[in-house]
């Protein structure tokens, strides 16, 4: 139910787990859509448009991709679109929606006998958590409050931190979510008994403050669910608020090991470059691999570009896992952290005979790999930019031969969770505006009017015909100085990322589980992390307004760019 459990987590690694099965499980669920060879843009800059995920046509995204311009990658507030932004999903892979009648149904039945049983004894004793009568309660007091999500399952309750607390966890998607995403989320109720032994819910804690009820007990029963899914097509979506385990993958033996087929690549240009570079490269050697059936060997420890550091330069020592989902990627695919890889390699290599097949040029295609028997293929790039680019492995010939697998790649759940933790706060009842100033803003030779139309007082008029005075507005920016924005407050509540500090400050869920991740030293909240959260929160207003097109005529990429830029 709320856990997992139904899927077969990989225990360790096994190089015949190549993910062929996992991706014809995903290929089944009813995702109508998932195009592949797509890529990268910027989705900030683009309209979001729900119902048609934009699909840049693969050649223009080739011709995006491979322009000599060194301005390519250079967009600053980019975030790459990933796996799970591809997925539009039928409706019916939710399952159905769990309603107030629902809830008195279920319930009827069991409580007859539970009523006349219990003895009203006043005021006293504790509030049993698993009566029925409290699970109905505290579900109709659920379903009630929140009127903009939509609820997919209950968990059975638990008891909370006293005796008249009781913890309940949902299953839930906002009411006009686009993603195909499940979220979970747990609270803390308080409850009331009154002299009569009528119960009432006194109030609901925040957003996962229900800890108890966290994690789902093996084998759980009670909870309420109204169709039982079919766990692959629910286990291929992102459950964001579910706990994470991104462990690196473990060899079980030598055995294992040598019985594998593998490939690295080495060195190249790509370090340091803008994500949508990275993503673009390591899918071409992550489609190479999978083409040929081997395991990935993988450089878990990325460098970040200096267009998303504080301190403006670029930061080598970033984990793939502060940013990506790679709980996902080693349950879908067969991928092995370089480190332990060569570990092994030095152990058993020679003891076992494997081979390497050393490969310098890029122009030689994965077709003429196809039957090399040697356990290990090495790329090596050499240091000539863009030559040294991995993924020119992926151009010309190959290119409609060895396919980007985009849906092996979904976002960091742990920077998710801290979006949806912030919708929650403003109970998914909030519109969002996108505000592009910075350098753009400053620049009046290719952006003349984004000043001028991004002015608060711009915005107060363009927002008077498109959005209701008193309405929660999230305000999605790079304009460090959020005073700004100050005129606003007079007919809209306003909303900016920084009020949400304390979700990856020392105090938070994100700062723990991240310092551990990275050995103890605790993980800056850097510009990447910020811009795809206010980009992910944007995304799920009600009403969305974008700074190009909504808000000024000028063109995302500067003077005269707006028919290539749009579309
Ligand atoms: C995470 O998963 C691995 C197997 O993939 C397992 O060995 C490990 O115990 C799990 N860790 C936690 C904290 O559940
Ligand atoms: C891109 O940068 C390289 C080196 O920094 C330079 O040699 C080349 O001329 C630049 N290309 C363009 C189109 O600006
Ligand atoms: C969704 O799936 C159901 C059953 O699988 C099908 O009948 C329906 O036409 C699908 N709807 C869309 C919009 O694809
Ligand atoms: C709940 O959903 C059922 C159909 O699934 C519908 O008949 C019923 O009227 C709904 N009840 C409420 C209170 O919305
Ligand atoms: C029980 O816990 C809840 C939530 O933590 C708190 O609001 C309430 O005051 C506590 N009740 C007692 C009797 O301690
Ligand atoms: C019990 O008391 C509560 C208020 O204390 C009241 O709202 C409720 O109607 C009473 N119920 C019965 C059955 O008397
Ligand atoms: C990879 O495996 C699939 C199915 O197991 C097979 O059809 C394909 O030919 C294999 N490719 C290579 C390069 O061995």
């Amino acid at each position: 139910m709320l856990g997992r459990s139904g899927f077969s987590r990989p225990g360790g690694f096994r190089p015949e787990n190549l993910g062929q099965n996992t991706m014809a499980m995903i290929g089944n669920v009813c995702f109508s859509v998932f195009v592949i060879g797509v890529l990268v843009f910027t989705i900030m800059a683009a309209t979001y448009e729900p119902e048609d995920p934009l699909f840049h046509p693969s050649t223009k995204i080739t011709t995006f991709l491979t322009s000599k311009s060194n301005a390519t990658f250079k967009s600053d507030n980019s975030v790459v679109r990933t796996g799970e932004d591809f997925m539009a999903a039928n409706e019916s892979v939710f399952g159905a929606i769990i309603n107030m009648t629902d809830v008195d149904n279920s319930v009827s039945g069991e409580t007859g006998e539970v009523v006349e049983a219990t003895q009203c004894d006043g005021n006293s004793g504790p509030i049993d958590c698993r009566d029925p009568e409290v699970f109905h309660l505290m579900m109709r007091a659920t379903i009630e409050k929140f009127k903009d999500i939509h609820f997919y399952r209950f968990g059975k309750p638990v008891a909370g931190s006293n005796d008249s607390s009781c913890d309940m966890a949902w299953r839930f998607r906002p009411k006009d979510g686009k993603a195909a995403a499940f979220y979970k989320d747990y609270r803390r109720f308080v409850i009331e008994r009154s002299e009569n032994c009528t119960l009432s819910v006194v109030s609901i804690g925040e957003y996962h403050t229900g800890m108890n009820a966290r994690k789902r007990k093996k084998n759980q029963k009670g909870g309420l669910e109204k169709t039982s899914l079919n766990t692959d097509q629910v286990n291929a979506l992102p459950v964001v608020g579910e706990m994470v385990n991104d462990s690196l993958p473990v060899v079980e033996s030598e055995s294992s090991f040598s019985r594998g087929k593998y490939l690295v690549y080495m060195g190249g240009g790509d370090r340091c470059k803008s994500m949508n570079h990275y993503l673009w490269s390591f899918l071409c050697a992550l489609g190479e691999a999978q083409y040929l059936n081997r395991t990935l060997v993988m450089d878990l420890s990325i460098c970040l570009s200096s267009i998303y550091t504080s301190s403006k330069q670029d930061e080598e020592g970033k984990d793939f896992r502060f940013y990506f989902d790679f709980e996902h990627l080693k349950e879908a695919a067969s991928v092995l952290d370089k480190d332990q890889f060569w570990e092994d390699w030095s152990k058993w290599q020679q003891k076992d005979g494997m081979n390497l097949h050393l490969v310098e040029d890029f122009r030689v295609t994965p077709m003429k790999l196809m039957d090399v028997k040697d356990a290990l293929i090495m790329r090596k790039f050499g240091s000539v930019e863009p030559d040294n680019y991995w993924y020119r492995v992926c151009e010309g010939e190959t290119e409609s031969i060895v396919q980007r697998p985009w849906h092996l790649i979904w976002k960091s759940r742990r920077l998710m969770d801290i979006m949806s933790a912030i919708a929650s706060r403003l109970n998914w009842d909030y519109d969002s505006v996108h505000v592009v100033r910075g350098e753009k803003a400053r620049n009046k030779e290719l952006w003349p009017n984004l000043d001028a139309h991004t002015s608060p007082d711009a915005l107060l008029s363009t927002l008077r015909d498109k959005i209701d005075e008193g309405r929660n507005l999230y305000i999605a920016t790079n304009e460090p100085d959020t005073s700004f924005f100050d005129p606003l407050k007079d007919k809209y509540t306003t909303h900016f990322l920084d009020e949400y500090k304390d979700l990856w400050d020392v105090t938070s869920e994100w700062y723990s589980e991240t310092t551990k991740l990275n050995n103890g030293v605790p993980v800056e909240f850097d510009g990447y992390m910020r811009v795809s959260i206010d980009t992910e929160v944007f995304l799920r207003g009600k009403k969305q307004l974008e700074t190009f097109n909504d808000l000024t005529s000028d063109c995302k990429d500067g003077i005269n760019t707006c028919n290539v830029a749009e579309n």
